[in-house]
């Protein structure tokens, strides 16, 4: 197949860009990498994906098969003062990549995230169920997924939570880096969610490429904790003696309103290319053992 991989500088697109490159995931060789495939990868620096005229221009002659979108606005707080920065890449973007991807016959799988939903349910949330974002950065993915589901029947929406990758900026990095340096963290402890190694979305992506199960996805790891929850565990996978103590959402206040409880459930991957997403405590340990062997963090 023919991939274009967009936002490939980031967290996501790094990590596919890796497994293609490689022919393996963490996970196995999903089908798609046994075959020869023709990957090309692009970024903010090369192509602003909320410019329509430079994203046809881009697309023009290359026929891919196949188009992941991994670029996004993703500072959650930012987007609240740059609502605009946020509605161009979040919203227009995926226009853009949804009408080029009709025009060349490509089809289109487009990242979104648990931030759609206004988190005041307390069961995890499946695909069918209505969404209602509290964040501008959650309205503008919203109307992403919205603009792809409207133009471009043969599209995949694949809705991650908490994401953390070897390359690029993530609560896990932070909080190592955090109790090395402080020995002792608050950590808000009523919000809930899935942590979700990128490793493992990679490796759904990558199936998700050969299928023609179009449609909506919830594509997060296995098990839910809260962000606490989460901080004592890579504290003790990466065996830092720090202490990591509780708060509220109240005593840790921030421009945007994150939902409290944005667990998801990947539905319709268990009725369609299958669910492999690892228990979160045994992704993260992966990735803490393999952060240490490689020295990158
Ligand atoms: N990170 C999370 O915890 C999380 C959670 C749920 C869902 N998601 C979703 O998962 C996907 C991947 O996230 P990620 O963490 O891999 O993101 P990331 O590391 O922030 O990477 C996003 C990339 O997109 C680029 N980009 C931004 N605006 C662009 C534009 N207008 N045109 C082209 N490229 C642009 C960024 O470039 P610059 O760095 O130069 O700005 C960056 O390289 C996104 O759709 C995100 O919304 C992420």
């Amino acid at each position: 197949m023919k991939i274009l991989i967009i936002g490939s500088k980031g967290q996501l697109g790094t990590e596919l860009t890796q497994c293609f490159a490689r022919g393996n995931t963490e996970l196995g060789i999903p089908a798609l990498l046994r075959a020869k495939n023709e990957v090309r990868g692009a970024d903010l620096d090369e192509l602003d994906i909320s410019d329509l005229q430079a994203v046809r221009r881009f697309f023009d002659g290359a026929q891919y098969d196949c188009v992941v979108n991994c670029a996004a606005y993703t500072d959650v707080n930012g987007c609240e003062s740059h609502p605009d920065i946020a509605l161009k890449a979040n919203a227009l973007g995926p226009r853009n990549l949804a009408l080029a991807c009709v025009e060349t016959g490509a089809k289109l799988v487009h990242v979104s995230t648990d931030y759609v939903f206004s988190g005041d349910g307390n069961v995890p949330y499946l695909e069918f169920d209505r969404c209602d974002p509290k964040s501008v950065y959650g309205k503008s993915k919203l109307f992403g997924e919205e603009y792809v589901r409207a133009l471009c029947p043969r599209s995949f929406i694949v809705r991650t939570a908490w994401l953390y990758g070897y390359h690029g900026k993530n609560f896990v990095k932070t909080i190592v880096r955090a109790a090395r340096e402080r020995g002792g963290l608050r950590v808000v402890d009523d919000q809930r969610g899935n942590p979700t190694n990128a490793a493992d979305l990679a490796h759904h992506v990558i199936k998700l490429c050969a299928s023609e199960e179009y449609g909506v996805y919830h594509a997060t790891g296995s098990g839910e904790c809260s962000w606490y929850e989460f901080a004592c565990e890579i504290v003790a996978r990466f065996g830092i003696s720090a202490k990591v103590s509780p708060c509220t959402t109240e005593e840790y206040p921030t421009p945007a309103k994150r939902p409290a409880y944005s667990s998801l459930r990947n539905l319709m991957l268990e009725c369609t290319v299958g669910d492999e997403f690892r228990d979160w405590r045994e992704a993260l340990s992966a990735y803490a053992e393999r952060c240490q062997r490689e020295g990158l963090l």
